[in-house]
């Protein structure tokens, strides 16, 4: 295992990605938390960071100490923390340096083996190290500036790197290399992450987790819920009992397509026709949140309700990811809530049952693998997200059945056109919404006084900033024309060019 101790930056889950990428299994957790060796911990990483080390407040920790017991390799802040430490000079230099610089290897080491004499590499710093302490080597410089990678010699006990630009980003070419010889070369990582293996262990580990005991479940036709439960499933079989809601803002035919593929992947699950019950709630409603907490608070009284009707149930599945647990360091102070997200996040508090989470320790990318490699069909690994209010959410202002009606048309018109013309994968998630706005238009010799439909489609790594998908505008076209022609009700088709900030990706 490796351990990434995280000083606040953006891409330190891009490390964890990357390290992971390499087969090898890791751990982020913040800088301040107490370190755990083990003979599991083979190394660290330390991260970036927002703060300069020569800020009053930067965070810490006391690096010599860290090499004393297992090899350590800084990024960016982290090079410049080991540096400072250890007595060399780092300060904000005239030449900062964002984007792209190319780095000129100065010196063999194995952990530049097999590397291009120069390459392009990803910078973002504002400090630099204009000198390195006593007893360290110089590894690779870049034009502009003296020191990108370096490292002690051999006073430590154990190996200790440094590089000022970021390998694990995808714009340093040979990034990957570099990271692969530090978890292989240097720490001895045998790279045996892989979803064969975590599937046999992780089914291991439920089975000796559950026992002879229940396990009841919410399952969503998401991709995190259908892997997790798919692994409960084949741990404990029938004892998972999965509960699949219509709550009546799903998209079209999805409760029979999906209750289908549960039914041919084996998974007992019930479905639960609840669309009636969620629209007599949503009526009269038009503020985004209450539309939100209505719909959450419904769902968690169906689930506890179907839940009581299983007989001795002890546990509570939840398709839980790594992004969810990790501990961020936060650097700008509380976030303020923009959007209350529902989730069944307060279900176990109220059903006293224990949790059983086997997706807890994945990224997103490791949980699709996972589901190809149990079989979960394609078109349900490839999924966009899909938020738990569903189109409540995308039917600005009051929903109705006849407006969900419309918008489901609508949107799977626009969905099948994407999967079609294989932009489906291109973007991260893509939509339909139905805007309460009416216009004139013109069909025949009739004048037509109907909806708007805007669609929205964005590419992102994580939903966090997103920016819109660049559509062909032929494909725009005649996805305009096929909604306007078969939705009885819709009259004019728009297109959602705004990007995330200062806009969201949903409407509402
Ligand atoms: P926004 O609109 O905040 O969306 O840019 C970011 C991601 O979150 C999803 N989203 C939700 N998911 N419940 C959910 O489960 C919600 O209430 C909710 N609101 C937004 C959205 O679909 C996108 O993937």
């Amino acid at each position: 295992k490796i351990l990434i101790l995280d000083f606040g930056s953006q891409y330190t889950q891009l490390i964890a990605r990357a390290v992971r990428e390499a087969n090898v299994y890791c751990e982020i957790q913040p800088f301040s938390k107490s370190i755990e060796y083990g003979p599991e911990l083979k190394g660290i990483i330390l991260s970036g960071s927002p703060f300069s080390v020569n800020d009053e407040n930067a965070p810490q920790v006391p690096v010599s100490s860290l090499v004393e017991k297992i090899p350590v390799l800084g990024i960016c802040y982290g090079a410049q923390l080991t540096a400072k430490q250890f007595g060399g000079k780092v300060e904000k230099s005239n030449k900062r340096e964002y984007g792209r610089a190319v780095l000129h290897l100065e010196k063999e080491d194995k952990l530049l083996d097999n590397l291009l004499p120069s390459s392009q590499v990803w910078m973002s710093h504002g400090d630099s190290i204009l000198k390195l302490p006593e007893g360290f080597e110089l590894l690779a410089t870049t034009d502009s500036i003296p020191v990108a990678a370096f490292k002690l010699n051999a006073t430590a006990k154990h190996p200790l790197y440094g590089l000022q630009f970021h390998p694990e980003v995808y714009h340093s070419i040979e990034g990957k290399k570099i990271l692969h010889n530090f978890l292989v070369h240097t720490c001895g990582c045998s790279q045996d992450w892989t979803p064969a293996h975590f599937i046999t262990d992780t089914i291991a580990a439920l089975k000796k987790q559950i026992g002879d005991n229940k396990v009841v479940m919410a399952i969503s036709g998401g991709v995190d819920s259908t892997v997790a439960a798919t692994l409960i499933s084949r741990a404990v079989g029938d004892k998972l009992h999965g509960i699949f809601v219509d709550n009546g803002v799903l998209r079209k035919d999805e409760y029979e397509t999906v209750l289908k593929t549960y039914k041919k992947l084996g998974l007992n699950v019930k479905g639960i026709d609840a669309k009636d019950d969620f629209y007599k709630k949503l009526k009269g409603k038009t503020d985004p949140e209450k539309k939100r907490k209505a719909i959450g608070k419904l769902f968690i009284e169906i689930f506890q309700q179907e839940a009581k009707k299983i007989k001795g149930v002890s546990f509570l599945g939840q398709g839980t990811i790594y992004p969810d647990v990790i501990e961020s360091v936060s650097v700008h102070g509380p976030s303020v809530t923009i959007k209350s997200h529902h989730n069944v996040g307060g279900l176990p508090k109220k059903m006293h049952l224990s949790l059983v989470e086997p997706l807890r320790n994945l990224f997103k990318d490791e949980v699709r693998k996972v589901g190809t490699e149990l079989g979960i069909p394609e078109d349900m690994i490839s999924r966009h997200p899909f938020p738990g209010p569903g189109l409540a959410i995308r039917i600005l202002g009051e929903v109705t059945e006849e407006k969900v009606k419309l918008l489901q048309k609508a949107d799977d018109i626009y969905v099948k056109a994407l999967k079609d013309h294989n932009l489906y994968a291109t973007v991260w998630q893509a939509g339909s919404i139905l805007l309460p706005v009416r216009s004139v238009g013109v069909m025949g010799d009739e004048r037509t006084y109907e909806f708007t439909v805007a669609l929205r489609a964005v590419t992102s790594v994580d939903g966090m900033t997103a920016d819109w998908a660049h559509l062909p505008y032929d494909f725009l076209a005649n996805v305009s024309n096929d909604i306007i022609n078969s939705v009885r009700g819709i009259n004019r088709v728009v297109y959602d060019i705004s990007s995330k900030p200062p806009a969201t990706i949903e409407w509402e």
